[in-house]
């Protein structure tokens, strides 16, 4: 069955524009090489006259395309008929309000908010970019799926491939590049599990070459339709706020799918008169893979409607090569130092006058602590937007008054190993997962008690200790 006709894919080169129809799986316009968007004829899709409309889908949540997180918004991503769409029941997520993160940050109480996207079914957001995605490689008749991922692509490919048989999943990670939760994940549902002697950037590399090869269908997201999926973690952030606008948008950056899918989300809601102001982007990266950080606030890159100079990225990534310089950091699912959507998001921060800003694995992981203490948790990565946010505070970026949303983009167990480190007692092991990476001490440290296996010695460290 074709998919609708209200939407197309469109480079995203102002000065090229070229146009593909739906039907085609691809990650680059044919002529100029950019990335794709995929866009729609709104005159003729009817999205809603007000964000409001979609509360009446709240009655609804008996079919999945209700119950879907990604897909109470359809009329937002309509380049599917509902019948083609493929829901395994992603975006249940959470908004919540977290006020003693807030004090850690520094704003008033009731002004930040954690969006829990680890609450998906595979444990991380990507799961509202891999449904769409799916929804578009099914519907164009895709046999087999493949990514490149540091954990979490992979996680969410090979789920929606166990879950749904309709296709199979090709997996390339980089050895040891993995955090054994995600791995885990990978292996228990049956993916063609692909190590490569390399890190992220070769395994993106290498995956290209390989699914283009073979024809097998990218869901990396250089995927325009992957995108389209996660424009929705902002609708289900604005719903959550009864359609009100947050100040703040703050978000870790990795491959920088997210930052463009969160623009391309407001710029549109914005020309189709649902939100009157848009707000501002915050991308957070880790100090050890700071490419976006390095090209857009020390070198002056910029979008500047889309005639940015990318010899000013070439000539970073050529020193990169020089100076041998791989990405490091605790924080692996950012561990990325060639973001494939690095266009894209020079484009989203434009919309969102966006900002960006580097964080220590110190940082990371006494934030992550602070995370887990008030509220469900999360990844390493993930905790890059609340120590981003708290960095923005200090700077006087963002006031004490703003209401500031942090991206919590994946789950608290996708990482055990960077989590018990942290609160070990062993200075081995701390050592060798943390100190490694720059982390000298964890101040938000809880402990675990050691205590003989006799009965009067447990009562007496309980009550010394609580
Ligand atoms: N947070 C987590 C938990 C991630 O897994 C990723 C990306 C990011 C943040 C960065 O998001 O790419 O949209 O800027 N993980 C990819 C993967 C690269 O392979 O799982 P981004």
């Amino acid at each position: 069955m074709s998919l609708t006709d209200v939407a197309y894919q469109r480079c995203i080169s102002p000065s090229c524009g070229d146009e593909y129809g739906t039907d085609e799986a691809r990650v680059s316009c044919a002529k100029c090489g950019d990335l794709l968007d995929v866009v729609y004829d709104w005159n003729r899709a009817k999205p809603p006259a007000a964000l409001a409309e979609f509360e009446r889908h709240w009655s609804e949540r008996h079919t999945p395309l209700r119950f879907s997180g990604v897909w109470r918004f359809h009329e937002l991503l309509p380049f599917a008929d509902p019948s083609q769409v493929v829901t395994v029941g992603e975006g249940q997520t959470l908004l919540q309000q977290a006020d003693s993160v807030a004090k850690y940050v520094g704003v008033q109480a009731g002004r930040l908010y954690l969006q829990y996207e680890g609450m998906n079914p595979s444990g991380s957001f990507k799961d509202n970019g891999m449904s769409a995605a799916f929804t578009h490689a099914s519907a164009i008749g895709a046999k087999r799926a493949a990514c490149a991922s540091t954990g979490n692509t992979s996680a969410s490919l090979a789920m929606y491939c166990s879950v749904t048989k309709l296709m199979k999943a090709v997996i390339f990670v980089g050895s040891g590049k993995i955090a054994y939760g995600k791995l885990s994940q990978a292996l228990d549902y049956g993916a063609l599990t692909v190590q490569i002697a390399g890190d992220f950037d070769d395994a993106m590399a290498r995956v290209k070459e390989v699914s283009s090869e073979l024809g097998i269908y990218l869901v990396n997201s250089v995927n325009p339709f992957r995108l389209e999926g996660q424009k929705t973690i902002m609708y289900r952030v604005l719903e959550a706020l009864r359609w009100e606008l947050p100040d703040w948008i703050v978000v870790p950056g990795g491959n920088l799918g997210n930052s463009s899918a969160f623009g391309k989300a407001f710029a549109e809601l914005h020309e189709l008169g649902l939100i009157d102001r848009v707000p501002r982007l915050a991308v957070i990266n880790a100090a050890g893979a700071n490419t976006l950080f390095e090209l857009y606030e020390q070198r002056g890159m910029r979008w500047n409607g889309g005639r940015g100079d990318m010899g000013i990225a070439d000539a970073y990534y050529q020193e990169l090569d020089r100076d041998k310089k791989k990405a490091s950091t605790i924080a692996s699912a950012i561990e990325i130092n060639r973001p494939v959507n690095l266009h894209k998001c020079l484009r989203a921060l434009e919309v969102c006058d966006g900002v960006v800003r580097e964080v220590t694995d110190q940082d990371i992981m006494d934030a992550k602590a602070q995370v887990g203490a008030g509220g469900i948790g999360c990844e390493p990565a993930s905790a890059a937007s609340v120590a981003g946010a708290k960095l923005l505070r200090q700077q006087g970026v963002i006031g004490a008054d703003y209401r500031v949303v942090c991206i919590l983009t994946g789950h608290l167990l996708k990482d055990p190993t960077a989590t018990v480190a942290y609160h070990t007692t062993d200075q081995d092991q701390f050592d060798q997962v943390l100190g490694s990476r720059g982390v000298k001490r964890a101040s938000f440290a809880n402990r675990a008690v050691a205590v003989p296996n006799d009965l009067e010695e447990i009562i007496k460290a309980i009550q010394l200790y609580s």
